[in-house]
């Protein structure tokens, strides 16, 4: 199967001045672009080639000599799932759903944006940080490069991307700023929300 670029759900100016035009021309355009080219060279004519992009990251996790596939099949992943975790005007109120949940598994909102933030901004290097479903119960972790929760076993419902190609043209080094406006501004917590069942 040939892997292909998805189409964001906004306008590459809609997330201004959160995230500007040129951010989303090249964070989606050129370097989500990428991995998906690099995949699909990958695993052209090989026994990956008829796998889920799911079933790609999952086999080659554990494998060293299949890292080139699994750095680029996660990155395809978890840029999907990225740009459905952000909408123009975002942040606010969560569904009732969610934001129950959330409090009984952090205490309150702030515990959780806290903690959210704090996996953000540790991530020493390019990485990523996410809430995840793992045995029923909500948590917040953050992984190195490519990596995610899934191949832990856990099920990611947000992902904030960390790498500085996320961040840097809009707040240079300040990735606690990007993670603040992100959570506030960016998220769109009824995407989450479905992911929850
Ligand atoms: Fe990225």
């Amino acid at each position: 199967m040939e892997f292909t670029l998805p189409k964001l759900d906004y306008a590459n100016n809609a997330l201004s001045p959160i995230m500007c035009e040129e951010t989303l021309d090249l964070h989606h355009g050129k370097h989500h672009q990428t991995y998906i080219t690099n995949l699909n060279n990958f695993i052209k004519d090989t026994d990956m080639a008829n796998k889920s992009l799911e079933d790609i990251i999952l086999a080659s996790s554990k494998d060293n000599s299949k890292s080139g596939i699994f750095n680029n099949a996660s990155q395809h992943w978890n840029h999907n799932l990225f740009w459905q975790c952000m909408k123009p005007n975002g942040g606010g109120n969560m569904p009732p759903k969610l934001e129950k949940k959330i409090v009984s598994d952090f205490g309150n909102i702030d515990n959780f944006k806290k903690d959210f933030k704090q996996a953000g901004i540790t991530q020493f290097g390019s990485g990523w940080c996410w809430l995840s479903i793992n045995n029923g119960k909500l948590v917040v972790t953050k992984t190195a490069n490519a990596a995610n929760p899934l191949i832990d076993g856990m099920k990611p419902i947000l992902g904030c991307d960390v790498w500085e190609h996320s961040y840097y043209i809009d707040y240079r080094n300040r990735r606690p700023e990007y993670l603040d406006k992100f959570l506030d501004s960016l998220v769109n917590w009824e995407f989450v929300d479905s992911l929850l069942d």
